[in-house]
């Protein structure tokens, strides 16, 4: 299956490695507007560079069919090439978040609607066994009724950016939308649609798209989440999520720092146990993603990310960003 990515920072080259140990994929096209770096890397994987989707669609026409178009574009570029990539006729992978603007993100919706083409949002938490773990949880009520969902996201600030859009409010739709936006899909999928929205935010003094948010989310079967999430951690912080799932008769707990590497803890009937997830999938969840990604396309079976979802997603965002003002 060949396939172009579009977009060669951060996400662009972890997507082009994993995609290199996928056999069903191809990648045959890249494409960044920065064509030294295009090129650069175009010679080490053995594909075609161009600066534009639009050009990369037919110069890499000779190499076969283009089935998808893999989006690692900074978040406000996600509709452009979307569109494109549908209107020729490929299917769509593209990095979390949908896009930025609800405006933006229905266009995209209703466009793969129109052209019956299928558009997976890469939300890669699905795709780690942790998060999996505490979904088959709830679904099979294993320790009762959940209650609350508790997660949180922290980093430096963001430093790592192409010329910093992730200091840009109006590129990058912020904290909540950039970093949060993983924590707030995954109580999404836990909980279903969120009903009340209230969110506290602390801004960094000169760049507005960092800030350290806290949010209380409520839903439907009486479930709550808060969701902290941070862009404001000194120089020298290590990444970390985690998160803490409260049941009736049990609760489970993770983050990527304290725990044992690759285990959640659980808690109930007065015990506490290690539960190992090293067996689970294999350790890189982009791989997980994209190994899903081509499969169900192969398979014309669903993805396990659904495309409305990933809308809900962007709306609870924008419901948060409207409880604050
Ligand atoms: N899933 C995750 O864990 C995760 C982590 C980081 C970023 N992301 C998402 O991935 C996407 C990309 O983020 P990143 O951190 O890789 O960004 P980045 O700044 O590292 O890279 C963006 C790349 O796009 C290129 N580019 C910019 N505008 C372009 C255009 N119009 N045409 C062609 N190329 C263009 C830039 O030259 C750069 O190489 C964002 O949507 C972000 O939210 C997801």
């Amino acid at each position: 299956m060949n396939g172009i990515i579009i977009g060669l920072g951060y996400m662009g080259k972890t997507h082009l490695q994993a995609y290199a140990s996928i056999p069903k994929s191809r990648i045959v096209g890249i494409v960044d507007a920065n064509k030294a770096q295009a090129d650069l890397v175009a010679k080490e994987y053995g594909c075609k560079s161009s600066t534009s989707l639009d050009s990369a669609l037919s110069t890499c026409k000779e190499e076969g069919t283009i089935s998808f178009v893999d989006i690692c574009l900074p978040s406000p570029f996600h509709r452009e090439a979307a569109i494109t990539a549908m209107d020729y006729g490929a299917d769509v992978i593209i990095e979390k978040p949908l896009a930025v603007s609800l405006d933006d993100a229905i266009a995209i919706v209703k466009k793969a609607e129109q052209l019956g083409r299928r558009v997976m949002i890469a939300h890669v938490c699905r795709f780690m066994p942790q998060y999996d773990y505490i979904k088959n949880v709830v679904k099979s009520e294993k320790f009762g009724k959940p209650l609350f969902f508790g997660a949180w996201r922290q980093s430096e600030v963001p430093g790592w950016s192409k010329d910093n859009w992730l200091h840009d409010r109006s590129k990058s739709g912020g904290t909540i939308m950039d970093l949060m936006i993983h924590d707030i899909d995954i109580a999404n999928w836990l909980f279903g649609s969120p009903k009340g929205f209230a969110a506290t935010e602390v801004g960094h003094p000169n760049h507005s798209g960092c800030s350290h948010v806290v949010t209380t989310l409520k839903y439907a079967n009486n479930a709550y989440a808060s969701i902290e999430g941070g862009h404001l951690m000194p120089d020298g912080y290590p990444f970390l999520s985690g998160f803490r799932l409260v049941c009736e008769q049990g609760a489970i707990e993770w983050n990527t720092v304290h725990n044992k590497p690759g285990s959640i803890v659980e808690y109930s009937k007065g015990n506490a146990g290690f539960v190992s997830m090293e067996n689970e999938t294999p350790a890189n969840p982009y791989l997980n993603e994209l190994n899903h990604f081509i499969h169900a396309l192969e398979t014309k079976t669903p993805f396990k990310v659904d495309l409305q979802e990933a809308l809900l997603a962007v709306e609870t965002v924008h419901n948060l960003l409207a409880s604050m003002s």
